[in-house]
């Protein structure tokens, strides 16, 4: 085992685990009365996603349930975090609630704690009904809430036995990749329109946690998952020192001060030259209800070059540079492990939250599968590693951190880029739908067993 003192430094009731969610894994976009979402349509418009690929089949997850929890328990993984396709539930978004679509996370649910496995709930990760998308989708002030109904079902269900849940998953991307620049669902070239669909994820998100709290069990940890991405300065010329909080209140702001100040930041929407998003009297305590835990997906970081006086953000980040020295996987994101420690300290000392969990975190690699049982990917385990490192030298430093997930179980539909980028700990053979741990895999068990061995 290459990092003996490591393991120890973790407390003994810290959860390491993995992620994945619902539409990158399940396929059986028809069965038992699932509706359609927005990435259905999505990814059958052409052109949209790479190959014209789609999460129709994906990692036949729906179908193969049992396996998949029983691998993770031969990892020896102590929580999973999976996210719940609200078209599953309500295949409208609206009405009552399709018990065979409860049926699976209920089975999945009690699949992980015969596993002995901890499950985490993630409520939305981007599936919108596509009904709701008609109606407006994330423009809509009513779709929030139809969250919350939604919420309030699920809650109901699983509440008494999931124990950790999160409203939304990286709402920044559902809004501004979705909205803004068009890259993802609903595919809307419209900056105004990613600070409305944004306002209206947020107050998604406070209307789900008051009712899950509502609703599930008391000791129960709720929370968001946001994709948080620290900017640094290139050189320390005031104009790009400038650039760089722009960045920062684009990146991070945007949905850190409504969750924990109750406001947005003062000089965000005129960065973008738009109207400030919709509030209505009541909408910013609705949004900044305490959580107990924020949820960080944390890939990579932000380097800002030298601006000649324009806005780094106005349109697009493609004026964020990365380092020509740095290390990147193969989505072009640098390798960055000190960033990880560098937010986890500032997020501490700026919003205080009672607890951080790492909801996310992972490299994609070109992996060669030798056709037998093995899979040899050390740059992952060596990005895993020095994360984990980096989340231990916050953790000295006093940051409440609780958990680790790995992005992701196994390879599966990355958005955009189709199946051609391979995030897994478990590789896929898509056609054969076999599964083979990465040497990842096996680095990231040994690690969490001599975790557990040194309590
Ligand atoms: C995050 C998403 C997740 C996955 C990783 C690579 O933005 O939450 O679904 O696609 O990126």
């Amino acid at each position: 085992m290459q990092h003996p003192h490591l393991a120890s430094l973790f407390p003994a009731d810290f959860l390491w685990g993995v992620s994945t969610s619902a539409y990158q894994i399940e396929g059986a976009v028809h069965e038992d009365g699932r509706g359609a979402s927005i990435w259905d349509q999505f990814a059958a418009t052409p052109g949209k996603v790479h190959q014209g690929q789609t999460g129709a089949v994906a990692c036949d997850h729906y179908h193969r349930m049992p396996e998949d929890v029983a691998l993770m328990a031969s990892l020896g993984l102590k929580a999973y975090r999976f996210s719940i396709a609200w078209p599953r539930i309500q295949p409208e978004g609206t009405g009552a609630a399709n018990s065979l679509g409860l049926d699976f996370y209920d089975r999945l649910v009690d699949a992980l704690l015969a596993h002995d496995i901890v499950p985490l709930a993630t409520l939305y990760h981007w599936d919108l009904p596509l009904a709701l998308h008609q109606q407006g989708g994330w423009l809509n002030r009513a779709t929030a809430n139809h969250f919350a109904e939604y919420a309030e079902i699920v809650g109901r269900r699983l509440g008494d036995r999931v124990p950790w849940w999160l409203t939304l998953n990286e709402p920044w991307c559902a809004a501004f990749l979705g909205y803004g620049n068009g890259l993802h669902a609903p595919g809307m070239h419209n900056t105004q329109a990613a600070f409305v669909a944004g306002h209206h994820l947020l107050l998604a998100h406070g209307h789900a946690m008051q009712r899950l709290r509502a609703t599930v069990r008391a000791d129960a940890q709720l929370g968001i998952a946001l994709n948080l991405n620290p900017a640094y300065p290139h050189d320390n010329s005031p104009e790009t020192l400038r650039a760089v909080q722009e960045v920062d209140r684009f990146n991070n702001g945007w949905f850190l001060d409504p969750i924990f100040r109750g406001h947005y930041p003062e000089q965000l929407s005129a960065d973008f030259k738009v109207a400030p998003p919709p509030i209505l009297d009541g909408d910013m305590e609705l949004i900044s209800t305490p959580i107990d835990y924020l949820g960080v997906n944390y890939y990579s970081r932000s380097l800002i070059p030298l601006h000649q006086g324009t806005s780094p953000v106005g349109t697009s980040s493609a004026t964020v540079v990365s380092d020509q020295d740095g290390h990147f996987t193969e989505m072009g994101w640098e390798i960055y492990p000190p960033g990880l420690t560098d937010l986890m300290v500032q997020l501490d000392r700026d919003y205080r939250p009672r607890k951080i969990v790492i909801t996310e975190n992972g490299a994609a690699f070109p992996d060669e599968w030798d056709g037998g049982d093995r899979v040899d990917d050390p740059r992952r385990s060596d990005y895993l590693a020095a994360h984990i490192q980096a989340m231990a030298t916050a953790l000295v430093q006093g940051v409440p951190l609780a958990g680790y997930f790995a992005w992701a179980l196994m390879d599966n539909f990355e958005w955009a880029e189709g199946f051609s980028k391979r995030f897994g700990l478990v590789y896929v053979d898509f056609p054969t739908q076999r599964r083979i741990i990465k040497a990842s895999g096996r680095w990231y068990a040994a690690f969490i067993q001599q975790q557990r061995a040194g309590h």
